[in-house]
């Protein structure tokens, strides 16, 4: 097994009727002047800010609301400016990924003496070094950042979704309550299937280690979230509500990747797919995630034959397995209504390929996933075979 160090301080309330633990929560990090931020309206139109202001009372509580999904550098500014003007002493994060990305990105930039895009932009010297405590209000199961210290930020005007994160940025605490999985759109439950699924893969389908527990561990949480795909039509469901919120958080809270070497190119190639044409970030992962196993198939086989046994209980030849493994995953991505062409999304995507190498080599990104063995050429190939 590999070395490792794992640290996780990120408390999680999961289920029914916690926020009466909110206030309690916060005065043991003394705080008073407290702000909310959420997106675009769904936790307005839900009743759930509402809630949250009456648990809140003898807090001094600011609102802003707004954040985009796949939240915008400029738009999070404008919360920091809003927050330094009431100075503020802790955020509220209330929604999916994007609030709560959003949300770490506002805590840190909110010190920053510089310009905070260098951060994200990797700018030699650059970073963030301290920020201010948050909590989360978890409203859509996907992402897992309730409970890590990832982020990632866009900005539209320069095609560009970048990450950052770091120990400063783990929530201080975060509510998970899968009764909110009945209020949200197909599409968005479809998604956080998949983006939990795939995290779960990325540290998984490499090649064989001897963290036999995590394997296990891994292969646990895909097989859940394939028994559980009904949660899409019955949203309501609170057993399959409550072991998708669960999963969604397992699968990225830091716990799969002890002692294993991880992959993340189909995430790299991903993101700059919905930063050229605003692909939703599950479904960008379900175009180049199939594409990616068929291009690296040899550095994958070994992994790809007990995963197609273990999660997928195919039989044949080894290399029967192997192939029908990643035909087995895109069907099922396929079968939760999320397509997996490019050419499905948009028809403006000749030359996708060369640009994406491109960000791929102003970065210097030459050699990714778990054995970099991904260079930008082999990149560009499978952008093209993803059309
Ligand atoms: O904006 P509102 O009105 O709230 O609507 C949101 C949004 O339009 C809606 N929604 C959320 N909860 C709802 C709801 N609608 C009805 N009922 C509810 N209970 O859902 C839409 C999508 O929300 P968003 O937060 O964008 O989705 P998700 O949680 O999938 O987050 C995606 C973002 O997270 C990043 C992605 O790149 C993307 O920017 N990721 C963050 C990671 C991390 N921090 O660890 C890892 C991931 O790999 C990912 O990169
Ligand atoms: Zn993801």
């Amino acid at each position: 097994m590999e070395n490792f160090e794992v640290i996780n301080p990120t408390r999680i309330l999961f289920g029914k009727n916690q926020l009466f633990r909110l206030p309690e929560l916060l005065r043991s990090f003394e705080v008073q002047k407290i702000m909310i931020v959420y997106g675009g309206g769904s936790v307005k139109q839900l009743g759930i800010l509402d809630k949250l202001i009456n648990e809140l009372k003898g807090f001094d509580v600011f609102e802003f609301g707004g954040v985009e999904a796949n939240p915008e550098y400029a738009t999070l500014m404008d919360g920091v400016a809003l927050a330094q003007k009431h100075e503020i002493d802790f955020f509220l994060a209330v929604g999916g990924g994007s609030v709560i990305d959003g949300v770490k990105f506002m805590s840190g930039a909110l010190f920053y003496e510089g310009e905070p895009w260098d951060v994200l932009d990797k700018k030699e010297g650059c970073m963030f070094e301290k920020a201010l405590p948050f909590g989360t209000v978890l409203t859509l199961p996907a992402t897992g950042s309730e409970a890590n210290s990832g982020a990632v930020i866009s900005r539209r005007d320069l095609k560009q979704k970048r990450g950052m994160g770091g120990p400063l940025f783990f929530p201080k605490f975060s509510f998970c309550n899968p009764e909110l999985v009945a209020t949200l759109p197909k599409r968005q439950i479809a998604n956080g299937i998949i983006d939990a699924y795939t995290h779960t893969l990325e540290q998984y389908l490499t090649f064989p280690s001897d963290n036999v527990l995590q394997e296990r561990q891994a292969e646990s949480i895909l097989k859940t979230l394939i028994d559980i795909r009904g949660v899409i039509e019955n949203p309501s469901d609170y057993k399959l509500a409550s072991n998708l919120m669960w999963c969604a958080t397992q699968a990225l809270n830091g716990n799969l990747r002890c002692g294993v070497i991880s992959d993340w190119a189909t995430h790299m190639i991903g993101h700059e797919l919905t930063a050229m044409y605003g692909i939703d970030h599950a479904q960008s992962l379900a175009i180049i995630a199939p594409r990616l196993f068929e291009h690296q198939f040899e550095n994958k086989q070994e992994k790809l034959i007990q995963y197609g046994k273990r999660v997928w209980n195919l039989h044949g030849t080894d290399q029967t397995i192997a192939k029908l493994a990643i035909e087995k995953t895109e069907e099922f991505f396929q079968s939760l209504g999320v397509k997996t062409r490019i050419s499905e999304y948009t028809s403006d995507y000749e030359g996708t390929d060369s640009a994406i190498m491109n960000v791929f080599l102003e970065r210097g990104w030459v050699a990714i996933g778990e054995r970099q063995a991904i260079r930008p050429e082999d990149v560009k190939s499978i952008v093209k075979s993803a059309y």
